[in-house]
């Protein structure tokens, strides 16, 4: 097991990664106390509710709420049901909430901690690659409303991460490789070394072998954390993680969130990104390049469907909260490892986007 200290604001947590973590009763039980509510969804908790429950069985008092999958269920309706199940359990300023599953529970899970009693402890045991990797790292907890993604939420810093990647086993390969976008992200905007292990190892992690993987969940995390602590609230780091993602949010609305999972539409928006670069001459001919065939390798999509009307997507791009003055915001690359947030012509980004 490798680990990780986050620092922030208020403190630090610690991101256990490593493999059977969920058997792992010392690992598990070192950072309980007071009452537990265990939350899940109803694909997680058939692999792997009864494997991290086993380990809180002389807990005097725990229990256990299961929600449905999907994004869709991302909703207060769900969050309210968490709070209720804290009060069921007669939950106190010490207890405990254990979130385990994707992003959506640890999302969900970590706002319900965050507002209940004004803040309880929330310990993320992510069980999906993107959540490993991102989601649950850097204290970002809420849920949808009708009229956008997130828009209800709060920064609520996690006790603890504890990131088993044997569960990564069980996903599906779409859910797999989508997660494999964001860790290509960390690589291309600021660990050449660790985007040339990428390409060393792409065939690797694509049969998901257990050491490069773990590998390569560490160095993701670890390139999070040291963002998140020079950059808690997204004023400036922050905001490079968002590479590929004004392209990628764009193209998720213009296709109504059906056609792409969202490291699916990163990775597109990481290759066009990296073609603008190219086109406005801030990286080095065959910089492009070198992405696309990463992210190609990893099983990604890397060009724009058809048909698609791009003057929509431009549209789109200009509501993104990255832009000022009317001027579309985008993160672009110097090389391989080094990136900036710079306005871009929005005559430009139709070029890489005829392209
Ligand atoms: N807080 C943040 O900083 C942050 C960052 C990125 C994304 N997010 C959020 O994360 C969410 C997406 O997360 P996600 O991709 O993990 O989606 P998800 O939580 O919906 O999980 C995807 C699917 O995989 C299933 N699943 C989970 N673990 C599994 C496993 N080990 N084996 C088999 N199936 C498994 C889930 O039941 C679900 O059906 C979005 O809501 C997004 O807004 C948050």
């Amino acid at each position: 097991m490798k680990t990780i200290e986050v620092r922030h604001g208020q403190g630090s947590y610690p991101v256990h990664v490593g493999h059977g973590l969920l058997g792992l009763a010392d690992v598990v039980q070192r950072h309980l106390q007071g009452r537990i509510l265990t939350v899940t969804d109803d694909r997680v908790a058939g692999l792997y509710l009864e494997r991290l429950t086993a380990q809180l069985s002389d807990q005097p008092e725990h229990q256990s709420l299961v929600l449905p999958n999907g994004e869709e269920h991302k909703t207060v309706a769900s969050w309210q049901r968490i709070v209720d199940a804290l009060v069921n359990l007669g939950a106190q300023r010490d207890a405990t909430v254990l979130a385990l599953g994707g992003g959506v529970i640890g999302d969900m899970a970590g706002f319900a901690a965050a507002c209940y009693m004004r803040g309880i402890r929330v310990i993320q045991v992510p069980t999906t690659l993107l959540a490993q990797v991102d989601a649950a790292v850097g204290g970002k907890t809420g849920v949808n409303h009708s009229q956008g993604k997130n828009l209800i939420g709060a920064f609520h810093a996690p006790a603890a991460v504890i990131a088993d990647t044997d569960t990564l086993s069980s996903l599906d390969r779409r859910d797999y490789c989508a997660g494999l976008a964001e860790v290509v992200k960390y690589g291309a905007i600021r660990d050449p070394e660790f985007f040339d292990w990428l390409e060393d190892h792409a065939e690797a992690l694509n049969a998901r072998e257990p050491e490069p993987l773990l590998e390569a969940v560490y160095q993701s995390v670890r390139n999070k954390a040291e963002v998140v602590a020079a950059d808690e609230r997204e004023s400036g780091q922050r905001a490079l993680l968002n590479f590929g993602h004004t392209f990628g949010h764009a193209l998720e609305t213009a296709t109504a969130y059906r056609a792409y999972r969202h490291g699916e539409a990163v990775a597109i928006g990481m290759a066009l990104a990296s073609r603008l670069s190219e086109l406005l001459g801030l990286s080095a001919t065959g910089t492009a390049e070198r992405m696309t065939r990463l992210l190609q390798r990893l099983d990604l999509p890397t060009s724009l469907p058809e048909p698609l009307d791009r003057d929509r997507l431009v549209d789109l791009m200009r509501l993104d909260k990255k832009n000022r003055d009317e001027q579309i915001r985008l993160i672009l690359l110097d090389g391989i490892g080094q990136a900036r947030i710079l306005p871009c012509p929005s005559h430009d980004i139709r070029k890489v986007l005829q392209a």
